[in-house]
């Protein structure tokens, strides 16, 4: 099968020796019958020339943001939408660092921002501008957005040095290519999701809140799209960018987000419900800010629809997993709640000042099914969500493919 047949990418050159491999990378790329637009920076022409790159690739180059020719049409949006993914290969420390500040001061950046397709980054530089502070906070603040990068691998450098800094050689980008395009193991499958805290709201100023930040929930959207899933993402108020490929739905309050759930859920596949909902709303909410006439103040809470066991108590249900987040004995308190929601599985998590789990970058999970567990050990919520959902995934599929 030849994944790469048909897909249109955008190859961005950034300025660096390295750019010469790149020429190779059009050729490898076409003869996998990619459509291949390249674009080049002002820096990249310095090392290598338009007219071998749309000879290779079979397309003028693009280079310019103000190009009459093409930006009477706004050509670069129509070339941000018209791409299905894209990768800048050689990224340079310059180009990072334009990226990450949001700056659109020439054709490439200007393409980045503008895009939805996913963005990969093939770094490469002398290893102590791969080192330097800065980069290290421009690469983190990219992987935050969801900006892939895909090495450098570490050798010998032009500049004579050795370290971590060289582009990754054409057929090793060719491959992860193709690797990116294969149908995951959840492709066709729609994956719908909660994620952050909800708002419930006492006055115009007021509300009662808790710490999630959404983080792990963004997290597991970003992997379940990653396995090749449609992913609907309903989420509280967080500060997180929604991932690549992910459809986001905001709400606030725990009755808008089952009402987001609830009518999205018809035909979904599977449910994870990650926010950390809250249990109780004020009974009324004040039309103008409460007042503090007394010392003591009581307030009236009616509880909220439990959205995850709502979903599972469906008859066309989906395969529904479930957090329980806990601040003692997880494991026990998990399982009680899988058996009352009658989930497919709960994934248990200690939270606290001293546990984290909330808020923090790196969480550790319990997962409970009937009949068995798993512990995934303290690691970044990126790869944590990863692993959840290679177990979720082995799990549903054996639910739908019932051995026989
Ligand atoms: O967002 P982060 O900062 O990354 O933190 C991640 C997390 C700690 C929030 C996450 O890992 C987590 O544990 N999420 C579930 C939090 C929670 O509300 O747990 P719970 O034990 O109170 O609820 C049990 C389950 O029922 C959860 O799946 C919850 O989404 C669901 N629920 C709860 C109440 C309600 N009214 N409706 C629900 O659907």
């Amino acid at each position: 099968m030849n994944e790469l047949a048909g897909k249109r990418l955008l190859l961005g050159i950034t300025g660096g020796i390295a750019a010469y491999k790149s020429i190779e990378l059009v050729r490898l790329l076409r003869k996998s019958a990619a459509e291949v637009q390249v674009v080049l920076t002002g820096a990249a022409s310095q090392f290598v020339t338009p007219m071998t790159l749309q000879a290779v690739s079979g397309r003028p180059v693009r280079q310019d943001l103000f190009d009459p020719a093409h930006e009477a049409a706004m050509g670069h949006i129509e070339l941000a939408r018209w791409a299905d993914l894209v990768l800048v290969a050689p990224a340079s420390a310059g180009f990072m660092a334009r990226l990450a500040n949001g700056f659109a001061d020439n054709l490439l950046a200007t393409l980045c921002l503008a895009t939805t397709a996913p963005i990969i980054l093939a770094p490469a530089m002398n290893q102590q501008m791969w080192a330097n502070p800065a980069t290290r906070h421009n690469v983190a603040l990219l992987e935050q957005r969801g900006v892939e990068l895909w090495g450098p691998a570490s050798g010998d450098q032009a500049c004579g040095e050795i370290g971590p800094g060289r582009m990754l050689e054409p057929e090793a980008l060719l491959g992860q290519l193709q690797g990116r395009f294969a149908p995951g193991p959840l492709s066709g499958v729609r994956v719908l999701l909660t994620a952050g805290p909800t708002r419930e709201p006492l006055d115009p100023v007021r509300f009662i809140g808790n710490r999630s930040s959404g983080k792990m929930g963004f997290a597991l959207a970003t992997a379940f799209a990653g396995a090749g899933a449609a992913v609907e993402l309903v989420a509280g108020p967080v500060s997180l960018d929604t991932p690549p490929g992910v459809e986001r739905i905001d709400v606030e309050t725990a009755c808008e987000m089952e009402q987001a759930v609830m009518s999205r859920v018809t035909g979904c596949d599977i449910f994870v419900g990650c926010a950390a909902v809250a249990d109780y709303r004020p009974d009324a909410v004040a039309a103008q800010k409460i007042k503090k006439h007394n010392d003591r103040m009581e307030l009236r809470l009616v509880r909220n629809p439990d959205i995850l066991a709502g979903v599972a108590a469906r008859t066309d249900a989906p395969f529904t997993v479930g957090f329980a987040a806990e601040t003692q004995a997880a494991e026990d308190h998990a399982e009680k709640k899988r058996i009352a929601k009658r989930i497919d599985m709960i994934a248990a998590n200690l939270v606290g000042a001293r546990e984290g789990g909330f808020e923090r970058d790196e969480n550790a999970l319990t997962l409970l099914w009937e009949g068995g567990r798993e512990a995934l050990p303290m690691m970044d919520k990126r790869r944590l969500a990863e692993q959840l959902v290679s177990v979720v995934t082995e799990h549903y599929l054996a639910a739908r493919h019932p051995a026989s």
